[in-house]
């Protein structure tokens, strides 16, 4: 198994690093093992009392309700998660301390400060109840990574609507399947973004996603350059910035059951179709908030950076949720990394005093290739935190982000999470030892193991399942729509979370996460599922059937390659390859286009039917092809 002499490799690593005693001394936790030890006695008191640090309009009766696999967190308790972002500072002396600095490629600034961002969450709620939208209705948001963006997305939560944000890097095809999956009764969208200079239009994309689809009702769009909303659109499209100056700034928060929907957000699983985690009001806002504030240490006059973007569970916990309950200053950015030049983030971090920065290993591969003078020429002497989640850090990005962007006085976490969990789960808190390319140890009340396929716990340093064993505040509640696989979580091993990684653990109870370990790629941080590429493959007509794996990457982590039977009568040819990757593209984005396409006369199988990707990819990396006693012949 590959991942087992990866871990063989890793495991030998036996460095740690001991944060600086300033970061210690001004930490939330001082010791993790202790406060560790005691939240296990104690899960529900532990929760309990973190919870008490939010406001509450009526204050839950239960802390836990476990009728596996179903949890109820905070039973009967009722808030608003948007009062805890925002009510509750306007009314606490910080109603003209900055939310967010926003910035685009053109180093254009905008800052919102909590009172103005209150007014325009409500003025954007008002609208949606002008247009009809009520408590438990679905929203698609569909915009680049903007303070309107988000503040449509806390507009939502504020009238207790249920946001399904979508990447507004996904295609039409994306698009349209979260859309209708979710039976939105209204689509917020933008005229454009921009990337690398470049103007991508956003509303033609929606225009055809919607085709048809009549439950939704209105399209909202914010019409950034005022040219693409006319009179010939029709009764269908409403102009975000009339509706906001049409409405009250004064909108009463719905109070939510703990339990009520937040919001919708699709990842990719192993078959063809997205699923829709449902993350509710009470647990997630708890886990959010307290993870934000221990695991990033956050203080008053924190500066912190999510370099995420909205469109992704990392958008939605940390730089909206969790970092607004906190009520610290944060920064929001709009288009590439690494335009006009490499060192935009940095010029930012210089400019801004960023203190906790949080972004993926992929982006610092990036950075490494561009090499260390750029971030040499900035003063980056704010930082005390650095992040880091999506994917496996390996070590030598590690060594690279700690010397070269916090200069060897950082404390770096690495965050193990997914769109599932809602929040952090496996990291080290900023005072307690990190190890290179290990995420660290169990987040307080979790108990996490590494087992075989049956569930039995495996000694250390060997390569198995990584399982979850208890209930956490922002676990999701259910797939929308699809109870049976939310259920799948809890029964592929019964009685624990599968959470679908490949892990080991040291000696030390350091775990170290290797991968997926299903037909879930990482290509740059972003989950993509191989039968979503390979749907969107035989929907050509020129093709066949597809199987599709993930290769490994210098930069991107994973890359994505495809093999390619084509119909009776198709020639192979290097136009049609690019005529598929554009076909991908269209349907799905461009973070989903296979880098290598093969024409293939022949895909290996089981005796029912099923395509053996692990096969293609032993076959591809030049490995052993394991046990093939279900291959077709
Ligand atoms: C991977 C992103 C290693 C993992 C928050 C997981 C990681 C998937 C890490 C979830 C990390 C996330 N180290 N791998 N620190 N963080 N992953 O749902 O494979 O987009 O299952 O959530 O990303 O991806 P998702």
């Amino acid at each position: 198994m590959a991942e087992q002499e990866k871990a063989e490799v890793l495991l030998k690593v036996k460095e740690k690093y001991e944060p600086p005693k300033e970061i210690v001394e001004r930490a939330w936790i001082k010791d993790y093992e202790s406060l560790y030890q005691e939240s296990v006695k104690d899960r529900e008191g532990f929760w309990a009392k973190v919870a008490e640090e939010l406001h509450w309009f009526k204050k839950w009766d239960k802390v836990l309700e476990w009728n596996y696999p179903y949890a109820k967190w905070f039973v009967g308790g009722k808030t608003n998660i948007t009062y805890n972002c925002l009510d509750v500072h306007v009314q606490n002396g910080k109603r003209n301390k900055v939310a967010y600095i926003y910035l685009d490629e053109d180093n254009n600034e905008k800052k919102i400060t909590y009172g103005e961002l209150l007014e325009l969450v409500n003025r954007i709620a008002n609208g949606l109840k002008s247009l009809g939208v009520q408590k438990g209705d679905r929203v698609s948001i569909y915009m680049p990574n903007t303070i309107e963006a988000v503040a449509v997305m806390l507009a939502c939560a504020r009238i207790g609507a249920i946001h399904s944000v979508v990447f507004a890097g996904f295609s039409e095809g994306a698009l349209r399947t979260r859309i209708e999956d979710a039976k939105a009764k209204v689509v917020f969208t933008a005229s454009y973004t921009k990337r690398r200079g470049k103007r991508i239009d956003l509303l033609p994309t929606v225009e055809k996603a919607i085709d048809g689809l009549d439950f939704v009702e209105k399209v909202v769009v914010w019409d950034r350059g005022g040219d693409v909303l006319s009179e010939e659109k029709g009764e269908l499209f409403v102009n975000f910035d009339e509706l906001i100056k049409n409405s009250s700034p004064d909108c009463e928060p719905e109070v939510m059951d703990a339990e009520d929907p937040l919001f919708i957000l699709y990842t990719s699983g192993t078959t063809g179709k997205p699923k829709g985690v449902l993350h509710t009001t009470g647990g997630y806002m708890v886990q959010t908030y307290y993870t934000s504030k221990t695991v990033f240490d956050l203080h008053e006059d924190d500066i912190f950076w999510c370099t995420a973007d909205i469109g992704w569970i990392t958008g939605h916990s940390y730089i909206v949720y969790g970092i607004l309950a906190n009520g610290v200053t944060s920064l929001i950015v709009e288009g590439a990394p690494d335009y006009p030049n490499p060192g935009r983030w940095w010029s930012y971090v210089e400019k801004y005093r960023v203190n906790v920065f949080y972004t993926a290993p992929t982006a610092i591969r990036m950075f490494m290739r561009y090499g260390e003078e750029w971030p040499a020429k900035y003063d980056m002497s704010s930082l005390r935190i650095l992040g880091s989640v999506g994917e496996p850090i390996n070590p030598e990005a590690w060594h690279w982000y700690y010397e070269n962007i916090g200069k060897g006085k950082c404390v770096i976490v690495d965050t193990w999470w997914q769109t599932e969990t809602g929040a952090h789960m496996i990291t080290t808190v900023p005072s307690y030892p990190a190890k290179p390319g290990k995420a660290g140890k169990p987040f307080f009340t979790l108990e996490v193991d590494i087992v075989d396929k049956d569930g039995k716990r495996l000694p250390p340093d060997t390569v198995g399942f990584l399982v979850i064993k208890t209930p956490w505040p922002s676990m999701l509640r259910t797939c929308w729509g699809e109870p049976e696989r939310y259920e799948k979580y809890w029964n592929t091993i019964p009685g624990v979370y599968f959470a679908g990684d490949l892990a080991s653990y040291d000696e030390e109870g350091y775990i170290m996460i290797l991968g997926r370990a299903d037909d879930v790629i990482n290509v740059a941080g972003h989950r993509i599922g191989t039968m979503e590429v390979e749907s969107a493959l035989v929907d050509h007509p020129a093709v066949a059937e597809a199987a599709v794996i993930g290769k490994p990457h210098e930069v991107k982590g994973e890359s994505i390659k495809a093999f390619v039977i084509l119909k009776k009568g198709i020639e192979p040819s290097d136009k049609l390859v690019e005529e598929l990757k554009l076909h991908v593209r269209n349907e799905l984005g461009a973070i989903a286009v296979p880098d290598e396409i093969e024409f293939v006369e022949k895909l290996p199988k089981t005796r029912s039917g099923k395509i053996m990707r692990r096969v293609l990819k032993a076959q591809e990396l030049g490995l052993d092809v394991g046990d093939v006693s279900t291959l077709e012949d």
